[in-house]
Order: structure tokens, then C-alpha cells, then sequence
């Protein structure tokens, strides 16, 4: 599913996706605090919920049900994605809301998804945040790898760590393959997954390489340039104690190590009791304890995000995976 693609120097957007394979980590909550920070901070910002089975992101953001949404775009209902864009409270903020009802739409074709990212890409705004679902699966997958950059949310839960690996295999795994091109290449990479011991994912994508490398080396390295250049980003919610602390590092190191594309530190929030609170009283965190130590928290990652975002425009660092 590749777009067309501006060159760097020309892009003008921002584009980020939330994942981590694990629901309930944070990524709707992040998303839509994240949004808000940015567009105060004088951003345009859009955000889309992503999360194309279970639309959530319009709760997370105050507002009560939206009247358009992306189905209205995957229907035909409209013909472009800007006219489902919903204002919310807050200036310099948009949210395309996610089809609360459209069992269909959960599940859109290669074409549909194909039309829907040159339209997110075509969107004018400074910052395009995706709220994706949980899960794995390529409809999840490809969206996050159509972001400039691509952060994994996680949680301290093993099931979540877990999950945040098994995402970020996916994420590599359905990039090699895209990059492959040719299906007697993508046949390669299968087999090459098929026989990899399920945490090794260089070692996967080296056996890849090597095969692919004895039919073209020119497409092996090709392959291999693209695949590295991009980091994945990491985002540790819900921390409790010290030990949690630590989990953003170790995680890194173990990315670093057995799945190849740099990882580093995207933000680190703790578990914060007043989370719910907000929530029902259909407040925003960061608006509602906005000198907080978890708001405090929410804007050194907004910084980080500002910091990256110059470094993709200015080609330093490309995209994820
Ligand atoms: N740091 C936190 N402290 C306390 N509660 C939190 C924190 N972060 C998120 N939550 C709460 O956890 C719940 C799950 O969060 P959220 O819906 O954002 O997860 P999600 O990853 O988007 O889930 P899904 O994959 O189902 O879309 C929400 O009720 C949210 O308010
Ligand atoms: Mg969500």
C-alpha cells in the first residue's frame, strides 16, 4: 500500500501512528491528549481515529457523537476525506471520526486502503496523528507503516510487552515484504519468516536478504537501505514503580538488538488515578490537570515529538521500519 510520497524537503505534514498490537494501553488517551498539546501550541492539527472497529478517539477528545465519519469516505459517500474532517472544541484541531456502525468498513479492500492513504497524505494540516487499532493484522499494520513515524505504545502487563514485539515483527515483516516488490521475493521473505525463530527478527530479514541477494544483489541492498533507515519510537504507558521505569530502556535494548530499526524513547506517562476521572467528566487530561506530573509528562513527549517531526522534514531521520 505505498502512496505517493512527497520528498522530504517538500513534505509539509507530519504524519505519526499509534500502535502496539495490545488494546487498552493508552493509545486513544495519548492520542487525543497529544492532539490537543499540539494544536495549542498553534499546530493544525488532524486527528483520525484509525481504530476502524472500535471508533473511540471523539470520547477521548469531549465530544459527543460525531455526525460524519470515515465511513461516510469508505462508503462513497463522499468523495474526499476532507469533507468528513469534524471541528472540536479546540482551535486548530480536526478529527475524522472513526465508523462506530459500519461492520464492512472494518475490513477495507487493498483499494480502499490504498485510496485512503493518499487522501490522509493529501490532508492540510502541520500534524496527522492516527489512533490505530489493536492487533497485528495488515489492516492495523499498513496504516502504521504509511506514518513518518511510527511510535508503539506499551504497558508494563507482560501480555503488553508481548504484544508490542509481535507488533513490531508484523510491522517489519509487512515492510520487507511491501519493499520486496516482486511475489517471487515476497515468496522468499514467507519462507524466510516461516523458518526464523520467532524472536529474531534480523535474523529473518537477514535470511531474507541473503536469498534474495542471490538472485539480485542490487535489490538486496536496496531493500536492506530502506528497511533500517527508520526508527521505531516507543511510548511507555501506565508506569507504577521503578521497575516500570526500566521497561522503556530494556525494551529498546531488546529491539535494538534481535529487530533492526533504531529504537528509542518516544514518552513515558505513569498509571494516574484521575485519568478515569476526566474521562467521565468528559475532560481531556491534559486540560483538566494541566499541572500535573502526568501533563508534565505528556509535554517532554510532545518535545520529543516536535524534535523528530524537524528531523524527518529535514530528511535527517526517515521513516519508521
Ligand atoms: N496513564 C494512565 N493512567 C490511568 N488510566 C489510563 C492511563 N492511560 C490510559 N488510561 C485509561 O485506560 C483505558 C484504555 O485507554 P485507551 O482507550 O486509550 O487504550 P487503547 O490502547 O486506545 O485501547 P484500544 O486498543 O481498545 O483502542 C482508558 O479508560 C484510559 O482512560
Ligand atoms: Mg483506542
Amino acid at each position: 500500500m505505498d502512496c505517493d510520497r512527497e520528498t522530504p524537503a517538500t513534505r509539509e505534514r507530519s504524519i505519526w501512528a499509534f500502535g502496539g498490537g495490545k488494546g487498552g494501553t493508552g493509545k486513544t488517551f495519548i492520542v487525543a491528549n497529544l492532539a490537543i498539546l499540539l494544536a495549542r501550541q498553534g499546530s493544525r492539527v488532524i486527528a483520525f481515529d484509525g481504530d476502524l472497529g472500535g471508533a473511540n478517539l471523539h470520547t477521548a477528545l469531549g465530544m459527543g457523537r460525531p455526525t460524519r465519519s470515515i465511513s461516510d469516505f469508505t462508503r462513497g459517500r463522499v468523495a474526499r476525506l476532507e469533507e468528513v474532517l469534524c471541528p472540536t472544541a479546540y482551535d486548530n484541531l480536526k478529527v475524522i471520526p472513526g465508523a462506530a456502525d459500519d461492520f464492512g468498513g472494518a475490513n477495507p479492500n487493498y483499494a480502499l486502503k490504498s485510496k485512503l492513504c493518499k487522501h490522509l497524505r493529501q490532508l492540510d494540516c502541520d500534524f496527522l496523528l492516527i489512533d490505530l487499532g489493536a492487533g497485528t493484522g495488515y489492516n492495523v499494520v499498513d496504516l502504521f507503516l504509511e506514518a513518518d513515524v511510527g511510535a508503539v505504545v506499551v504497558t508494563p502487563e507482560p501480555s503488553a510487552v508481548e504484544l508490542a514485539y509481535r507488533f513490531t515483527r508484523a510491522a517489519v515483516y509487512r515492510r520487507l515484504k511491501l519493499l520486496a516488490g516482486l511475489p517471487r521475493y515476497e515468496q522468499i521473505v514467507d519462507e524466510a519468516a516461516a523458518e526464523s525463530v520467532a524472536g529474531n527478527v534480523i535474523r529473518l530479514v537477514e535470511g531474507a536478504l541473503e536469498r534474495i541477494a542471490a538472485f539480485d544483489r542490487g535489490a538486496a541492498e536496496r531493500i536492506e537501505g530502506e528497511l533500517y533507515q527508520r526508527p521505531i519510537k516507543l511510548f511507555v504507558n501506565m508506569i507504577r514503580d521503578q521497575r516500570d521505569q526500566r521497561l522503556g530502556a530494556q525494551m529498546c535494548d531488546v529491539l535494538n538488538k534481535f529487530y533492526g530499526p533504531p529504537c528509542e524513547g518516544l514518552g513515558a506517562l505513569p498509571y494516574d488515578e484521575r485519568v478515569p476521572l476526566a474521562e467521565r467528566r468528559g475532560e481531556p487530561f491534559v486540560l483538566a490537570y494541566g499541572s500535573s506530573d502526568t501533563a508534565a509528562q505528556f509535554a517532554v513527549a510532545l518535545q520529543r515529538m516536535l524534535a523528530v517531526s524537524r528531523d524527518v522534514a529535514e530528511g535527517t531521520q526517515l521513516r519508521l521500519i
